[in-house]
């Protein structure tokens, strides 16, 4: 009898590890999708409201909706999508360590004119995030790029804002996708 309920714990034992969840894996095809759907709704959000109000209202439109608009893909995806940053505007989308050792071989890889491409690691893929003229309005230089008003407004929404400063074609972060299980 007691040989009997041994056996049957082995069993349940092994049967337990066998039953762990298979965890889904993210391909680079898949991850470039959903950032490419996110990078549609979000770039073609802000410039539409750009036109129609201005660049301080397009800036409090992103204040509310990047994010809920960034979440709206990952569901309908399964998925968890963030944008990260090293000189973040918004505390939350600040880089972990290990996404900060990632921006920097992307910078590494700009300065030597390489390609950028995206990468698997970790069951996550990360793609650069690059900056252009359009993005120095609220990312440029305070005074040069950013008009006052709009200045006023990033320090009113964002008091700790660092990203500022930044020139066409420089590394402004990361697009991160994860698959939910
Ligand atoms: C109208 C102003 C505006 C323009 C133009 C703009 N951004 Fe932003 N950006 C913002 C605001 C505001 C946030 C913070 C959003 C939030 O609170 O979630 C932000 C956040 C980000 C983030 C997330 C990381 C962080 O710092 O919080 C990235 C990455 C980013 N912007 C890249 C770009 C790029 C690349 C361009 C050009 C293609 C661009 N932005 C153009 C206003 C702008």
């Amino acid at each position: 009898m007691k040989k009997n309920i041994f056996t049957l714990l082995l069993l349940s034992i092994s049967l337990t590890c066998t039953n762990v969840p298979k965890v889904a894996t993210i391909s680079k095809e898949n991850g470039l999708k959903y950032i490419g759907e996110t990078k549609e709704l979000l770039m073609g959000t802000l410039m539409k409201k750009i036109k129609e109000n201005g660049t301080e209202n397009a800036l409090e439109f992103c204040n509310i909706n990047a994010i809920p608009l960034t979440n709206s893909v990952s569901e309908k995806n399964n998925s968890f999508i963030k944008r990260v940053s090293d000189k973040n505007r918004n505390p939350i989308n600040k880089a972990t360590n290990d996404e900060l050792k990632i921006i920097n071989y992307y910078k590494k890889k700009l300065l030597e004119k390489n390609e950028l491409e995206a990468i698997v690691e970790n069951n996550k893929l990360y793609s650069p995030i690059v900056t252009n003229a359009m993005c120095l309005q609220c990312h440029g230089e305070i005074g040069k790029n950013i008009q006052p008003k709009t200045a006023d407004k990033i320090k009113m929404l964002y008091p700790k804002d660092l990203a500022t400063a930044y020139k066409e074609n420089e590394i402004r972060g990361l697009f991160v996708v994860e698959l939910k299980n």
